[in-house]
């Protein structure tokens, strides 16, 4: 058995459900558990760990946050019923490649928070907290759907950002590849694509299935199909995506007309323009449906990521040493794109073979995975 697979199998069960996808939210008992190997992790490497205030948690070999310091690292958390790879490779992958690389070197290990979103609706939020792109106060207040805060699920309010960031020299997170994109067993990110999360409450008349008249009817659920459907249309007219993969319904009832329809949009498009065309669109098209059926919309975004471009020598450098690794964008977000804007950054992919992802269905061989050490150990070596 490789390195690797002895330490993936250490963690494999932990949050596997019974649809061999994860539950692995932000803060709650498999995520927790996680954090425990981690520290576990550390202490046999003899790696000191800190958190940052904000639900980040790090392993340095050399002083935490000394000057010249390479981050690297992703998240535990996963998205409901996601695959295993998507955030946990990149924290196993920086253990095994921190014991490739000469003991002088100061390396830290990050494990960042609600990576997903999956648990309070802010994807990237330990990484927005660390870099100050998100207020603490507002943090503190999301809530998770049994109304649970994040500020209550840390025990405290968030420190928000850290200044000692600025003194780190460099991130390089690892990641599997989440498109169809890489044929080799190793990448280097070049972009991310723009993105984001609004909420659309569709708001009718609840009643009667059986006595209310088709024409007395204010139902959102069709203003919400139909936004569904034009979602699709202007994404593939747009040549960008488009998803509502998250829906609630009040009350919920065969037999009741919905008096609200709560959906989430998620869009992304290659270019800020696109991105708000599109969502534009969308919303300009919905508020007409809604007109028509006497309902109404009120949106609100939860989050927006804008375009990243990675540090361009820094990927053609990696890519060089990683005998002309590809260089390929994403259209998935990442606690390394919301870093980027602060530090040199640098994100590897491993090979995905079907690409699928956010599904049970992810994977990668052990062996790419092997490969992606191996380069993560070599890019670790190289930059510090
Ligand atoms: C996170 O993985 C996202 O891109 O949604
Ligand atoms: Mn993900
Ligand atoms: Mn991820
Ligand atoms: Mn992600």
């Amino acid at each position: 058995m490789s390195e690797f697979a002895k330490l993936w199998a250490e963690i494999a069960p932990i949050g596997r459900a019974g649809s061999g996808g994860y539950l692995r939210f932000a803060l709650t008992e498999p995520e927790l558990t996680l954090r425990d190997w981690f520290r576990a992790q550390a202490a046999l490497r003899d790696m000191t760990v800190t958190d940052d205030g904000n639900g980040n948690l790090f392993a340095w070999r050399g002083e935490p946050w000394a000057p010249g310091t390479v981050l690297t690292g992703s998240h535990f958390d996963s998205v409901p019923h996601g695959g295993g790879y998507d955030g946990p490779l990149g924290i196993v992958s920086a253990f095994l490649a921190v014991d490739r690389v000469p003991r002088d070197r100061r390396i830290g290990i990050a494990a960042f928070v609600e990576e997903e979103g999956g648990r309070f609706g802010v994807p990237c939020l330990g990484s927005r907290l660390l870099t100050g792109v998100i207020d603490p106060d507002r943090a503190a207040a999301l809530t998770d759907r049994d109304g649970i805060s994040f500020g209550a699920a840390l025990g405290a309010r968030p420190a928000g950002a850290r200044k000692e960031i600025g003194q780190i020299a460099a991130v390089v997170e690892l990641h599997i590849e989440q498109g169809r994109a890489l044929e080799t067993p190793v990448g280097v990110a070049s972009a991310i694509w723009p993105h984001g999360r609004w909420r659309m409450d569709f708001t009718g008349i609840g009643d009667h299935a059986g006595t209310t008249r088709m024409t007395d009817r204010h139902d959102p659920m069709l203003t919400f199909a139909h936004t569904v459907l034009t979602a699709d249309q202007e994404a593939r007219l747009a040549g960008a995506h488009a998803t509502m993969g998250r829906v609630q319904v009040e009350p919920n009832a065969t037999n009741a007309i919905p008096s609200l329809v709560r959906g989430w949009l998620d869009a992304r498009a290659a270019d800020t323009a696109t991105l708000d065309r599109l969502v534009g669109s969308v919303v300009e098209k919905a508020t007409e449906r809604a007109a028509r059926d006497g309902t109404t919309l009120a949106m609100t975004a939860e989050s927006v990521s804008g375009e990243v471009a990675f540090d361009t020598a820094l990927a053609e450098r990696l890519s060089a040493l990683l005998k002309d690794a590809p260089i390929l964008p994403t259209g998935a977000g990442h606690d390394a794109g919301v870093l980027s804007a602060h530090v040199p950054t640098a994100m590897l992919f491993v090979r995905n073979p079907t690409g699928v992802s956010h599904s049970p269905a992810e994977h990668a061989s052990d062996d790419d995975c092997e490969a992606g050490i191996e380069a993560l150990a070599t890019v670790l070596e190289e930059l510090t």
